[in-house]
């Protein structure tokens, strides 16, 4: 085994390792650019034919990866894709960036960590270490890949190949904290497994942070955003306590984040979005239901914040009432459908809830997001409206959802009738301002 881990350390070192990155969303597509810029030779599987046609293509189809640059290392023959997981037998080292959502039910859904550890598995060799980055509960890289892994090569982990856990941190948009240089903690299914997988990442990553085993790691990620929800769980109800209270929440957070420690500012809005934050906890807690304990922490802000988008459907009642208008009937234009400012990612955006509340209630809804020209989702088809400022003059009431920054919110309070702000978009301008009812 020393010799085998010595082999892969050396082929990390002088970049003869060729990496797979299995899963090339809004994660593989980052790592394996950064890998391969790093100097390793990359191929990314994927089902998906459009992604592995536009990979190979050099175009790119996440915001945080510009054409250009994916461009350079597909031309330099540094990067490229397949649909086909038997490519995996000329590599020595393997990340796999499956989604892990949640089932109708609320329950985890590993289908996609396990469909990939199964198309895996005929291909893994001799020397091989393999990294699961999905974020999922405590125990599913041992319980769950490792048996798998083994049982479909008859090879031994920390003997024949090594497997580890290492939480993706990414946060898209965010421009100062990238893949590169934002820390990444590794846990092995042995320490010497740890060891080989940081030996890698640290080729390429600024800063590797070993635990001690893959629980550990995945526990941490689950931690940091469990804390996420949490935290915003809580400015969500100061935000109603507030209401109740007539404070302004808004003025009330910026004067605490004045304090210079022990305080961390989280801001209030519509209603939870993304893949990670509104996820994630829910796989500690289904796991510790598994274990006869009830995450109460987790259950209630997960309430609350659940709660958040029929608040704001309350707030639009409010807007359209100080015209004497029914939501019936009403037209409502929702700004901003993302989950997040300036990003172009959809999923479990609270925007979604509203309009189907809205709907519900017989108004016309309508939307605009620069990044987001269609939504076809969970029964909603829609068209961002191409003329934005004219969608706001017709409309009753402008919600404001997601704060993208290159709104001109001076001119669309300006144009509007009304506007629901859930985000503090307005800022001074909508602070005691007829037009305006604020979160
Ligand atoms: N997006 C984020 O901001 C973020 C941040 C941190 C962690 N994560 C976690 O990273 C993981 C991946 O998330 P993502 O946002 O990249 O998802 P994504 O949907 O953007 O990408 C996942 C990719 O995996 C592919 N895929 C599905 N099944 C596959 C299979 N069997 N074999 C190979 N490829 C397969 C899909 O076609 C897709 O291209 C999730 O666990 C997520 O929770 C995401």
């Amino acid at each position: 085994m020393e010799e085998i881990k010595a082999k892969l350390i050396k082929k990390f070192d002088d970049r003869s390792a060729r990496i797979g990155v299995v899963g090339i969303g809004y994660v593989g597509l980052p790592l394996a650019v950064v890998f391969a810029e790093a100097g390793f030779d990359v191929i990314g599987i994927d089902p998906n034919e459009e992604k592995v046609s536009a990979l190979n293509q050099g175009i790119s189809y996440i915001l945080d990866v510009e054409t250009e640059r994916l461009k350079a290392l597909v031309d330099a023959g540094k990067l490229s894709a397949s649909t086909d997981y038997a490519e995996l037998l000329k590599v020595d080292a393997v990340s796999i960036c499956v989604p892990t959502p949640l089932r109708k039910t609320g329950d985890p859904d590993l289908s996609f960590i396990a469909s990939a550890s199964k198309s895996l598995a005929p291909y893994l060799h001799e020397g091989m270490v393999i990294v699961l980055e999905s974020s999922t509960y405590p125990g599913t890289t041992r319980e769950m890949v490792l048996p798998e892994m083994e049982a479909a090569s008859n090879l031994s982990v920390c003997k024949d190949f090594f497997l580890a856990f290492s939480p993706e941190r990414v946060d898209p948009g965010r421009e100062d904290w990238t893949t590169v240089n934002t820390p990444k903690v590794i846990g092995g299914i042995t320490p010497e497994c740890g060891e080989v997988a940081a030996a890698w990442y640290a080729q390429a990553l600024e800063t590797v942070v070993p635990v001690s085993s893959c629980e550990v790691a995945e526990m941490t990620k689950l931690l940091e955003n469990t804390f996420r929800m949490i935290n915003i769980g809580l400015v969500n109800e100061l935000a109603i306590m507030c209401d109740r209270l007539n404070l302004d929440v808004w003025e009330v957070i910026e004067a605490a984040a004045t304090k210079p420690f022990g305080f961390m500012k989280f801001t209030p809005g519509p209603g939870l979005g993304g893949h990670c934050i509104p996820i994630d906890p829910l796989y500690l807690s289904w796991k510790l239901r598994s274990l006869n304990y009830n995450a109460r922490f987790i259950e209630l802000a997960s309430e609350i914040n659940t709660y958040m988008p029929r608040y704001t459907l309350g707030k639009i009642q409010d807007a359209l009432n100080k015209n004497r208008k029914p939501v019936n009937g009403s037209r409502v234009l929702i700004l901003g459908v993302a989950y997040k400012p300036d990003i172009d990612d959809l999923r479990e955006s609270p925007a979604l809830d509203v309009i189907h509340l809205l709907q519900s209630k017989g108004a016309e809804v309508t939307y605009h997001d620069p990044y987001i020209t269609v939504v076809d989702h969970d029964n909603i088809r829609m068209q961002s409206e191409a003329d934005l400022m004219g969608a706001v003059r017709e409309a009753d009431c402008v919600a404001i959802i997601t704060n993208h920054s290159i709104y001109d919110y001076p001119a669309i309070l300006n144009a509007a009738h009304m506007v629901v702000d859930t985000r503090n978009a307005l800022g001074d301008l909508g602070k005691n301002n007829p037009k305006v009812v604020r979160l």
